[in-house]
């Protein structure tokens, strides 16, 4: 723009100088300098001036000399001008611009999502505790009635939460040790200990639970040491704990978490030479879970079983089939319309879970807090809440003969939710309001049953 500028005020003096035909012409000299040259025609050789008119020559150097110096500092450092700045600054106000829309865009879409995971998360967190006290019988079915043992007294909350220490020695049984004792002595039950308190659950799912170790061998890579623990509060119940052995579940490290396919109704689920045994929830389906293959490999509907909250336990929590298993392997405790709420024993086969032999007694289901099996015969515990209650009937299927007993047993923790023998341990796991507790117990010497 400037070359052309200066060119065409050249060319403008040569023309007012009458000349009509002049060239530039640009070079660089020895000097590197840039050098610019006019040839002019002439119409006549004479009115070229000659060595005469060497001033005007040399006035016209020296202006050509002062247009050059000031071209090449024009080319060398071009000032940048007020338009070109705009220019730049328009470009680049735009590209801002347009970066500052895109940018909007991703903060309002990332607000977006930042509301919709807080929505889901209130949703969540509004989610009802099962544990929910307004209505008679609340999600967890829990019958919210009289406590049979209690005088009528109103027991559904009494959370008894005080810690007991847990024991540095737990006695830990072999199957070898067990087997011989077992063969000593299969008979009546005679006494029940005073509860050993393993652990504490810290969650309100843990209130209600049921926790167990495998009488006989499970498949690898479980051992007789193993424990197995579920946390039974909740809609969906799924979680099945592992623990290494007693001590690590006292210390709460458990060493495995396997997932259940089927969620699990009430406290009923058992362990049996390597399965997980339970009922599926709303159903009178028996599932057969195996603990290495971590899948059902069986299933079987316990025939004209009540469920969901028709014949539980006298606590409630859809109590109404409870799996168990004695030295005379698995058994299932339940009511039919039938038997009209009396309690029904029935021998299961644990491969297949078809029902092999069933009897009824004449004591009503609703009536206990809970039931379990020891060598053939049926216990029934009086009060899940009293702090010193007893077992107080009792069910031989070898003869179908029912009789009173009267032995002491204890609730330490004032709301019992499960009570299953273990055989080979001789001992009776159960969980009492949220703390996992066994009791050791003693058989009488063989008997005419045996
Ligand atoms: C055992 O206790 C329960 C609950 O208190 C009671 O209903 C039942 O009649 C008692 N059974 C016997 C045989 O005493
Ligand atoms: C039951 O009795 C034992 C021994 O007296 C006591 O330590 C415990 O706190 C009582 N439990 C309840 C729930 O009252």
């Amino acid at each position: 723009m400037w070359i052309r500028f200066v060119v065409f005020s050249f060319w403008l003096v040569l023309c007012v100088q009458g000349l009509d035909r002049a060239s530039l012409r640009r070079s660089s000299d020895s000097s590197g300098r840039c050098q610019y040259s006019f040839i002019v025609d002439s119409p006549m050789e004479s009115s070229c001036p000659g060595t005469s008119s060497s001033v005007e020559t040399e006035n016209l150097n020296a202006r050509l000399t002062l247009l050059e110096v000031v071209v090449s500092r024009i080319l060398d450092a071009r000032p940048v001008t007020k338009a070109d700045i705009k220019t730049s600054e328009m470009e680049n106000m735009k590209t801002l611009l347009q970066d500052k829309k895109q940018l909007d865009r991703q903060i309002q879409k990332l607000q977006r999502q930042v509301q919709e995971l807080t929505d889901e998360r209130d949703k969540l967190r509004e989610k009802p505790c099962p544990l929910v006290q307004t209505e008679p019988t609340n999600s967890f079915g829990i019958i919210t009635g009289k406590d049979p043992g209690n005088n009528g007294a109103y027991q559904e909350m009494k959370a008894e939460v005080s810690e007991i220490p847990v024991p540095s020695k737990v006695p830990v049984l072999f199957k070898g040790q067990e087997n011989a004792q077992n063969n000593a002595g299969c008979g009546e039950l005679i006494s029940v200990g005073e509860p050993i308190t393993h652990q504490k659950a810290n969650s309100i799912t843990g209130r209600y639970g049921v926790w167990f170790q495998d009488p006989e061998s499970p498949g690898a890579p479980y051992g007789p040491s193993t424990v197995w623990r579920i946390d039974a509060v909740g809609k969906d119940v799924r979680e099945l704990f592992a623990y290494e052995n007693l001590e690590q579940l006292s210390r709460g490290y458990p060493l495995k978490v396997l997932l259940l396919p089927e969620p699990m109704e009430s406290t009923g689920a058992t362990v049996y030479r390597g399965s997980l045994y339970y009922q599926r929830q709303r159903s009178p389906m028996l599932l057969r879970y195996d603990l290495t293959d971590e899948s059902i490999v069986a299933q079987a509907p316990l025939p004209q079983a009540g469920f969901h909250g028709q014949y539980p336990y006298s606590w409630g929590g859809y109590t109404d089939i409870d799996l168990v298993v004695d030295e005379k392997g698995l058994w299932a405790i339940y009511s039919t319309e039938k038997a009209r709420g009396a309690i029904v024993v029935s021998q299961l086969d644990p491969e297949s879970l078809k029902v092999t032999r069933s009897w009824e007694t004449n004591i009503q289901k609703n009536k206990v807090a809970n039931a379990f099996m020891v060598c053939g015969r049926l216990y029934t515990v009086a009060s899940y809440s009293t702090n010193s209650t007893n077992i107080n009937f009792t069910f031989d299927t070898a003869s179908g003969q029912s009789k009173a007993v009267d032995l002491p047993f204890r609730n330490h923790y004032g709301y019992n939710s499960m009570i299953d023998y273990n055989a080979a341990r001789r001992m009776l796991y159960a969980w009492d309001n949220f703390h996992m507790v066994t009791y050791d117990v003693k058989l009488g010497k063989t008997s005419s049953s045996q």
